[in-house]
């Protein structure tokens, strides 16, 4: 007997198995099919695997896997077509024709996607439009512009992801602020999302890529009043009338003086009861330092603004309770897929 017409035998035989499992019409012509073919004793499989004797040793195990795989096929068609006769147990049970229709799952947007553009529709409201820069930047618009010297922790290898040639992947959205000052003379209002990255660990609160969003402010006559007033009016349409805010003293190079804000949310259940949350870190924001407005030749007398950067993918964590920052990146439809209407 040679290793070909073993081989062979099984693939027959796998084919008018396939054909018997196509054709079994409920539950108990299954179980025959699967006793003829994959029964332990007398089963048509463990008969050719007992014929393993007439060939050479060393073909043996070829011979094992594709019996194997066989057996695999077999139980896995054997199982679809249970299930799909159902537990009726007939093909007539199976084909209920007063049931709705299946809807095939037309997608949805990604939940940072989804948080993005509503907060982009916000500003859009207040006058921002959007902008968005390169990914792969200098350093000149990533740090040096934006008032921040090369020796700076933030420009150190052990943080930033740099390209051959003296690129670097942007670390932040930041420097957009830099190529839309060129490109545009005030008044400016822009938004600016787009992905960073930097030498993060990857768990479940790092991850070496994310998105951020960027805002920039620049016209004559902007005060520390319209920044505070813009970015409280968001946080009340964003999270709803009552959200709290507050601006911590920060640092930044590119703003001067800079804040971190925080929104602290109030909650009205149903039965009239109120409760707050805990402040909640969303965004680095400030004043536009005026050594930058002078990097992009636009006169720190006459002019003034501020900034903002945040992190949506945080901000939909936080709305969506979504506890580790990797299901954001995995592109599982299991997750992605409650997030469609
Ligand atoms: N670029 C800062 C960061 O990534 C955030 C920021 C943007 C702060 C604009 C101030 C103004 O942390």
């Amino acid at each position: 007997m040679a290793l070909a017409s073993l081989i062979e035998a099984l693939l027959t035989m796998e084919a008018a198995a396939l054909a018997a499992v196509e054709s079994a019409s409920d539950s108990s012509g299954l179980e025959q099919v699967r006793v003829e073919y994959l029964g332990r004793k007398d089963g048509r499989i463990s008969g050719i695997l007992r014929r393993l004797g007439e060939i050479d040793p060393e073909e043996r195990p070829a011979v094992g896997a594709e019996a194997n795989r066989v057996k695999a096929r077999l139980q896995e068609e054997l199982e679809a077509r249970e299930a799909l006769l159902g537990d009726g147990g007939s093909a007539e049970a199976a084909q209920d024709l007063s049931l709705p229709g299946r809807r095939g799952w037309t997608g949805g947007l990604h939940p940072v996607t989804r948080v993005l553009d509503e907060i982009c529709a916000i500003f859009a409201g207040l006058g921002f439009t959007r902008a968005r820069g390169p990914e792969a930047e200098t350093e000149w618009y990533n740090f040096v512009a934006l008032n921040t010297p090369m020796d700076h922790p933030a420009a150190d290898e052990q943080d930033t992801l740099y390209l051959q040639g003296g690129g670097l992947l942007r670390s932040h959205t930041s420097p957009v602020q830099i190529r839309t000052m060129e490109q545009y003379r005030p008044p400016i209002r822009i938004l600016a999302p787009g992905i960073v990255y930097r030498r993060d660990a990857w768990d479940a609160t790092h991850a070496p890529g994310f998105a951020q969003l960027e805002g920039l402010v620049v016209d004559e006559g902007v005060t520390f009043v319209d920044f505070k007033a813009t970015l409280a009016e968001f946080a009340r349409r964003f999270w709803g009338e009552g959200t709290r805010v507050r601006f911590r003293p920060s640092f930044f190079p590119f703003t001067e003086p800079s804040a971190e804000v925080d929104v602290k949310r109030v909650i009205r259940r149903p039965d009239g009861t109120v409760h707050e949350t805990d402040w909640l870190e969303i965004m680095g924001a400030g004043m536009v330092d005026p050594a930058v407005l002078e990097n992009v030749g636009i006169d720190p007398e006459r002019y003034s603004g501020f900034a903002f950067g945040m992190g949506p993918g945080r901000i939909a964590m936080l709305r969506y309770g979504i506890n580790d920052i990797r299901l954001l990146h995995d592109n599982d439809v299991r997750f992605l897929g409650q997030f469609t209407s």
